[in-house]
Order: structure tokens, then sequence, then C-alpha cells
């Protein structure tokens, strides 16, 4: 090992500087603002071993000649060498010493870091960078309390969802204010731990009482209890909280009775309230062509809100209706046989009826401008897309249509301010293809941003079916591993210096890793996802204790005060 050289002695590196206690890895000799930093790699106590204890994702922490800390991302490492010689001429392997002499002086590795963010001296407050570190400015591993000033404490507005990776004791948080301010979007493969960081972040945001959230839940993932592949069993949100914060609600209740999952009500929508647009989104799905699509508007004109209930009827009367129209020419007979076939699958969705007493839109409504968040169990019908799509879409238009006109009133000062909900949608690609989300409600509700007090969260494992428009709109990104191209390409279409977070998010972990960027977290973060599990069980049970125990206060006080 090279001897400390006199000049390290009197000036060491880094130990004398109480503010950049991390441990130092490298020296800053080159890079730019676009492209990110060059770190020359120090030797390591072992010469060579610092090459191999940096991972991409990791965070560092560069300390500027004027005081200012720069907090970046390692984006890659490379082998480098200042003479040719150690390529064509490599030590051979039995030379241990001549090998450590090569890695102690010609060859050293090589570090390429992101800057995300500086911190001014006197600053408690990081800042987005705008200039980069000098050249030879000192590069320090982060430690705890860097991370926990960037992300600060877990709080009321603060929810811990993970850990960067190697730093198993520093949480993250994401701010759930910001979180639910704009849509937001969990993306990754199949199996990746999408639903199960989807569950994490609704158990905070519902423990938070920001937001309301309305859960198209497809595939049982949310409501009630689940087992995974290992057959091991996690709490649903209905376990987790009382039924005035979570509410399940399904449509299909012989199958919750079945599985012993609790309800609190079941959805039925009547025939006659379906309008054509609440099909229209389907047509990708059902293969309608624009002619049949067109058709059912005009079926909806000339034979009212019973429509649809005529179109499916076996009645002959209702037939001879139909048959008119084409006899008159107004429908081609193949136009309307088409439109037919492609309804039976209408039939078979148990949940629509001739007569609903209840105005489960009003209802609904309600509940979640009164704070409880619904689950909308999908039982035996999540595994039918058309029927998934079909519900998300009537309901989102309704209950957003709600809040169109609470929030107008609000605006006039004639009501108040309805409270902030997010709807959850999965396979939101389908929902917000380009195609159609010009014309979808989840189009119109991803791009008014929350003018209305409504977002979305969209669980998807194709972001790249996604349009570029919306995604664009997608404030903060939870993105597990993907593997396609088009998708990495489409998670990180218009964020800054994304390009050199492509590697990072290519080596994740095929569970239970996540890179958290975007709106509701001050820099890119990789996050080990925390385990859905007893501790957070707990932590929320001490929330409701605590909740209890500040509204018998309450009682208590007015106890004392009026007898
Ligand atoms: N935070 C976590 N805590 C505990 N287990 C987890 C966590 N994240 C992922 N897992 C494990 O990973 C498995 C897959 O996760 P999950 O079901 O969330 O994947 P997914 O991305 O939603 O898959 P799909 O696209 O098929 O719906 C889970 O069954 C569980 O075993
Ligand atoms: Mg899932």
């Amino acid at each position: 090992m090279i001897p400390e050289s006199e000049l390290e002695k009197h000036f060491p590196a880094n130990q004398d500087n109480p503010s950049t206690p991390g441990i130092r890895i490298g020296t800053i000799v080159g890079g730019s603002l676009s492209k990110g930093l060059v770190v020359k790699l120090d030797a390591g106590e072992l010469p060579g071993s610092m090459i191999e204890q940096l991972a991409v994702g990791r965070y560092v922490v560069v300390q500027g000649l004027t005081e200012r800390r720069f907090f970046c991302i390692v984006t890659d490492v490379a082998l480098e060498h200042t003479n040719p010689s150690v390529e064509s001429n490599p030590p051979e392997a039995t030379d241990i010493i001549m090998a450590e002499v090569y890695r102690s002086t010609l060859a050293y590795g090589k570090a390429n870091v992101a800057p995300m963010l500086v911190l001014e001296h006197g600053s408690e407050e990081p800042k987005p960078v705008k200039t980069i570190p000098a050249h030879f400015s000192v590069v320090v591993q982060a430690n705890e309390e860097d991370v926990a000033k960037v992300f600060g404490k877990a709080d009321s507005d603060h929810f811990y969802i993970g850990n960067p990776i190697e730093m198993d004791q520093v949480p993250i948080n994401v701010n759930l204010d910001r979180f639910i301010e704009r849509s937001s979007g969990v993306f990754g493969k199949s199996g990746t731990g999408k639903s199960f960081i989807t569950r994490t972040l609704l158990s905070g945001i519902v423990k938070s009482g920001k937001a309301s959230c309305l859960i198209f839940d497809m595939h049982n993932d949310y409501g009630w209890a689940i087992k995974n592949e290992h057959g091991k069993e996690y709490k649903g949100l209905q376990q987790l909280f009382d039924a005035h914060q979570v509410n399940v609600i399904t449509l299909d209740p012989e199958t919750s009775q079945a599985r012993g999952n609790r309800h609190d009500g079941a959805l039925h929508i009547p025939y006659d309230a379906i309008e054509p647009e609440d099909i229209a989104m389907l047509a990708g799905v059902l293969t309608l062509s624009e002619v049949q699509v067109n058709a059912l508007y005009f079926l909806r004109r000339r034979l009212g809100r019973k429509w649809l209930r005529k179109l499916l009827s076996n009645d002959e009367n209702d037939q001879s209706e139909l048959d008119e129209f084409v006899q008159q020419g107004d429908l081609i007979k193949g136009t309307l046989g088409a439109i037919q076939r492609k309804f039976e699958i209408f039939r078979r969705m148990g949940f629509l009826k001739t007569n609903v007493s209840e105005d489960i839109v009003e209802t609904l409504f309600q509940k979640l401008n009164s704070g409880i968040s619904i689950v909308l169990e999908f039982g035996i019908y999540g595994d039918s897309l058309p029927a998934y799509m079909f519900v998300a879409n009537y309901l989102t238009r309704r209950i957003h249509h709600r809040y169109v006109a609470t929030k107008n009133k609000a605006f006039g000062q004639q009501g108040d301010e309805p409270n902030p909900l997010m709807i959850v949608i999965e396979e939101a690609h389908k929902f917000l293809d380009p195609e159609i989300s010009q014309h979808t409600i989840f189009g119109t509700i991803a791009r008014e941003l929350r003018k209305y007090n409504v977002t979305l969260l969209v669980v998807d494992q194709r972001p790249s079916g996604i349009d570029d428009e919306v995604m664009s709109q997608i404030g903060t990104r939870v993105t597990c591993l993907l593997d396609n191209e088009s998708d990495i390409r489409a998670v990180f279409s218009g964020v800054s210096g994304a390009s050199a977070l492509r590697e990072v998010l290519a080596r994740l972990d095929t569970q239970q890793q996540a890179l958290i960027m975007g709106h509701a977290v001050p820099m890119p973060v990789v996050i080990r996802t925390r385990d859905y599990g007893p501790e957070l069980y707990a932590e929320i049970s001490q929330q409701e204790h605590k909740l209890q125990s500040d509204s018998e206060k309450v009682a208590q006080a007015k106890t004392d005060l009026f007898g």
C-alpha cells in the first residue's frame, strides 16, 4: 500500500470537516451539469475495493470548494487506467503483489454521478442544482444524516415507504400532500411489487386523511386479506382501518361472501342509467368500429333511456322496434347484429339490474366527500377487462361530474370545497392510450391537474401504452423493475436529467425495489420498499389509538364542562 503522503498527514481529506463525516470515496475530475460528473475513485483500504463497494443508485455527497454540498446519485461505475500496458500486459493472476501495486497506481475506478440537489452554506433546505462542484472536489458516501436532511422526518405529512439501498436505517418518506396534489403512477413488470407498494402508499394516504381514495380493485388486491405466492397472508385496507375510513363495495357479493370477505355494500348499476359515452371508451376492447359507436348514439336518441335494455332484450316487440330502423334505412343490419353480438358480454355482468333502488353514485360521492375511501371489489368480474373498464368509466364520469359541480359551488361561495379524491386504476394504459385518452374522463382528470380536487393513481405494467401527454402530467412516478426499452423511455419522459437514471432503473432487483422520482420526493431515490407487514399494521393502529384517545379527550372535556 502507498504510504500516506506528507501533505495528507497535514491536510487530511475529510475527517476534520465536521459537515462531511461520510466515508471518502474519490475526487471529481470532470463532467458537466447535463451529463453528470466523473469521479476518480480512491483505491480504498484494499486497493481497488472501492469500485466493488459502489452500486448504481447509491447516494454520494460532493463537498464543493465554496462550502456547497452537492447530493448526487451514482449512475455508472467503470474501470480505467493511465497506461495502455495495463490492458496489453496485465499482471499474472498469481502475482498478487504486482496486481495490488497496479490497482494502487495505474489502474483505478471511475464513477459517474448525477448531481441532483445542492445545500448552500448555512441553509437547511436543499435546492435543485444549477451548477456543479469544482475540479478535485472531494466525494464522500452520503451518510444517514445527509439523506435524512434531504427527505425529512416521517410526520403527519411525510410517509415512510422504504429505505435507500444499503442504508437500512434511513427512512425515505414521501410528501403526501405533493403525492396527491398531482396524478401519480406506480409502474413495473408483473410480479415486481406494484400492488404491495400501492397498498403501502394507500395506507399512508388513508391514515393521513389527506384524500379519499376510490380504488378500482381489479384483482382483489386492496380490500380484504391477500395471500402471496407462498401462501403468506397480508392484511387488506379494510382490516387496517375502521368503517369511517375505508369501505369495501363489491360487484360480486357471492364471491366476497364465499371468501369470507366483509363488505359494506354491493354495487348495482341500472341499465337505464347507462349512456353511450359509458361504452364508447370500450370500443377498443369490444372491437367496436366507429360506425358501430355512432350507432349507439343513434339508438340512445331514438329509443330513449331504455336503449341498452332493448338492445339486449329477447322480447319480440323490442326486436321489431330495432328492425324498423333497419327497414327505414337508419341503421345497417350488419351493424345492429354486430353490436348485439358484442354486447352479449353485458348480459354476463350480474351487477347490471333493471331496477335499482339506491343511487349508488350519490352514496359513493357522499362517502368520498366525507373522507371515506372506497375499495370497489370486482370479484369474478376482475377477469373481464370490459367489465372493469366499464364500471371504472361509468362511476368515474359521474363522480367527477359531482366533484366539478361541488367545486364550482365552492368557488361561488355556495358550499364547501370537495374533499380531495384520488382515483386508483390498474391496467391504466387501457384507459389512457393515445387513441382514446383525449376523449375519456381519465385523460381529462390527468390533464386538468387537480383543478377539481380529483387526481389519478395509475398502476401499470406497460407505461409505454400511456399517452405521452398524460404521462407528462404524472407528477410522482414510482417505478419497479422494467426491462422493455419503450417502457423505460416512457417513465422517464419529461424528467430532466433522466437519461442518467436509466441504468439505475434497469438494475433494480426483481422484487421490492423501486425508483421514485418526481413531485413527492426532493430527488430521485432508489428504495427497498418497506415490508408490508406487522410493523406497518402496528404503526397504523397506533394512529388509530391516538385518534381514539384524542376523541376520548374531547368527550372527556365535554363531560367535564357540561357534566
Ligand atoms: N413491500 C413488500 N412487502 C412484502 N412483500 C413484498 C413487498 N413487495 C413485493 N413483495 C413480494 O413480491 C410479490 C409480488 O408483488 P405484487 O403482487 O405487488 O406484484 P405486482 O407487480 O403487483 O404483480 P402483478 O403485475 O402480477 O399484479 C408479493 O407476492 C410479495 O411476496
Ligand atoms: Mg398487482
